[in-house]
């Protein structure tokens, strides 16, 4: 060999062995325009009216009712628009409420639910284990009642892992500490290590993250339907997958998210969580992709238990976006990032297209592939509305949810471009134009009618997600970054490490379209509503 060819040898070995350095998630350097400040007050302001109806109709309760003025407690009556609210104020410098909170927290009662209901691992998880965490941090640890109270209800909760079993039950009965048997779902398994990581680090009590980390461990080794695609259904007592329904909506979708938020959070050495999410994307290129034939919009189609593509969409799923970001820049991909502004454009387009400027529930495509949605032919409105507006409407409803404005909040802060400020101010405006009642803000029942009537409920999430994400679009880009937080599911944030250099192997099993791994049709379950679907009962 002559030394120039050992030399072009040598260089291609090491260029294919040096590490893909992790790229910073934010653009260094985002320059606020001046009319950021005014955006900024205007959602302060939508919060105070909120949380003020919330305090007057149902402080102490888990949710305002805005319409009856009333409240409602859907998640065991802990009072959890207050918990879920906790880092929003402290974000927005609500001192007093802040202060307020933290001493109703202080007095929660979590060795039983308040009302009959069992609990939910998941819910309780993200928003009460979450909340309490995250505002005992970013109070800078000023208030360790708030870590003694995530300490009481997590250990109620680790009754949820029965004998060996690595998956928990998704519900437990806190009156006698037994689970409540019945089917789970990979985003009730899979989405707890953020917060039960956090709980072992101060303190330092190792079980804790052990718990989430042998749930979400298991799940990434079980042969998926698709490469890195785990299944939807889950049975905690035998570990196996129920069904073989894959898709980046409710039931799965924090799932996903956490695989490279729990890589980033941690600075593990396992690569397995970041080489998992790196696979389920890349499958999800090769396999879920797809373009609808009007307005060319991009979106991530299901796959069902028939190995069928549902070419449907919804409003949860529309975090991919954003989740994609982050996991893009920490893996320095630009093809990822590049996919994920293209749907984050494609999730905003299901806004841009209503009456009242906020996107429905849930909406379907046409793509050169077909229809099929496992729910009939659009009908002729359907279709009309789809050739105007390259997507169609199957639930009208809004119920205060945050993911179109969360994945546009880390589309801002990856770009800089202002093209995202502007559509959060746009949603600001529709907000104050068709969600205000008299007593706060209300869900809609459809977003395509300005005189639609209004939902009697104010989610805790609206608070912790939607009002915190779109007040940090218009916010100092150095607060909060998304260099040095990860924000769970239920937008907390918590304070992550310097990052590593490199996040997973960056050794890729490329994926085939459709490389089944099953042998015969799989059982068919229909796909879960994701449990934060679930509208809380009126009280
Ligand atoms: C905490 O709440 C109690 C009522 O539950 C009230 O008497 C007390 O003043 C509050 N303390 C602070 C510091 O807000
Ligand atoms: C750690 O937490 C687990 C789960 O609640 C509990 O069973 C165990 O006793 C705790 N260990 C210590 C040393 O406190
Ligand atoms: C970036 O991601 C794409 C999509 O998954 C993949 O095909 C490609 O190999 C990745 N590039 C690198 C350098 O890892
Ligand atoms: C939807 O798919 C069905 C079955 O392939 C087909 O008959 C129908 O024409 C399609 N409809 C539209 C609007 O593309
Ligand atoms: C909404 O209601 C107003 C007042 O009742 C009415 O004038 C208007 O036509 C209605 N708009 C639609 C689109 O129904």
């Amino acid at each position: 060999m002559s030394f120039f060819r050992r030399l072009v040898v040598a260089l291609a070995i090491s260029a294919a062995s040096l590490p893909v350095i992790a790229g910073p998630v934010q653009k260094p350097f985002i320059l606020l325009p001046p009319d950021a400040v005014k955006h900024r007050e205007a959602v302060k302001d939508i919060f105070v009216k909120s949380y003020s109806a919330y305090k007057k109709f149902a402080f102490g309760h888990d949710d305002l009712s805005p319409l009856s003025q009333s409240f409602s407690d859907g998640r065991n009556g802990w009072g959890a628009s207050i918990v879920d609210a906790l880092s929003t104020m402290n974000i927005m410098g609500l001192n007093d409420l802040f202060n307020e909170g933290v001493n109703f927290s202080s007095k929660i009662d979590f060795s039983h639910s308040q009302t009959s209901d069992t609990v939910s691992v998941f819910e309780t998880t993200i928003r009460y284990l979450g909340g309490l965490l995250s505002a005992y941090e970013l109070s800078n640890q000023k208030f360790p009642i708030l870590l003694q109270k995530a300490k009481e209800v997590a250990d109620k909760m680790a009754f949820a892992w029965v004998g060996n079993n690595d998956i928990p039950f998704g519900f437990l009965d806190f009156a006698s500490n037994t689970p409540v048997i019945s089917t789970s779902n990979i985003a009730e398994a899979g989405t707890l290590t953020l917060e039960w990581e956090t709980l072992t680090k101060y303190t330092k009590n190792q079980t804790y993250a052990n718990l989430a980390l042998k749930s979400v461990s298991h799940i990434a080794n079980l042969p998926s339907p698709l490469p890195g695609l785990a299944a939807q259904g889950i049975d905690p007592s035998s570990g196996a997958f129920v069904g073989g329904y894959v898709t980046w909506g409710g039931g799965s979708d924090s799932y996903f998210e956490y695989l490279i938020k729990h890589a980033r959070l941690s600075n593990t050495n396992n690569n397995l969580f970041a080489d998992t999410w790196a696979t389920a994307v890349d499958s999800s290129i090769k396999n879920l992709l797809r373009t609808s034939t009007v307005g060319n919009d991009l979106y991530l189609a299901d796959f069902d238990d028939s190995r069928t593509i549902r070419h449907i969409g919804s409003h949860l799923a529309c975090f991919y976006g954003g989740n994609w970001l982050f996991g893009g820049r920490l893996l320095n991909n630009q093809t990822i990032v590049d996919i994920a502004l293209k749907l984050v454009d494609g999730c905003w387009n299901t806004y841009a297209g209503t009456a009242t400027g906020i996107g429905p529930e849930a909406f379907a495509y046409i793509s050169s592939d077909g229809n099929f949605t496992g729910n009939g032919n659009p009908s002729s409105d359907q279709l009309a509305f789809y050739q105007k507006h390259g997507f169609y409407i199957t639930a009208s409803d809004y119920i205060l949810r945050p993911e179109v404005l969360e994945s546009n909040f880390y589309a801002y802060r990856v770009t800089g471009d202002s093209k995202y400020l502007d559509r959060a101010a746009s949603a600001i405006d529709s907000f104050n134009k068709f969600l205000q009642t008299p007593t706060g803000f209300a869900g809609i029942n459809d977003i395509n009618d300005p005189n639609t009537s209004k939902i009697d409920d104010t989610e805790s999430f609206w608070f912790a997600e939607v009002l915190k994400y779109l007040y940090l679009t218009f916010d100092d880009p150095n607060h909060i970054s998304l260099d040095q937080y990860v924000f769970n599911t239920e937008a907390h944030p918590f304070k992550a490490p310097p990052a590593k250099p490199v996040y997973g192997s960056h050794t890729f099993f490329p994926s085939k379209p459709f490389a089944l791994k099953f042998g015969p049709p799989l059982p068919v379950i229909s796909p879960n509503p994701h449990i934060k679907a679930i509208t809380n009962p009126q009280a």
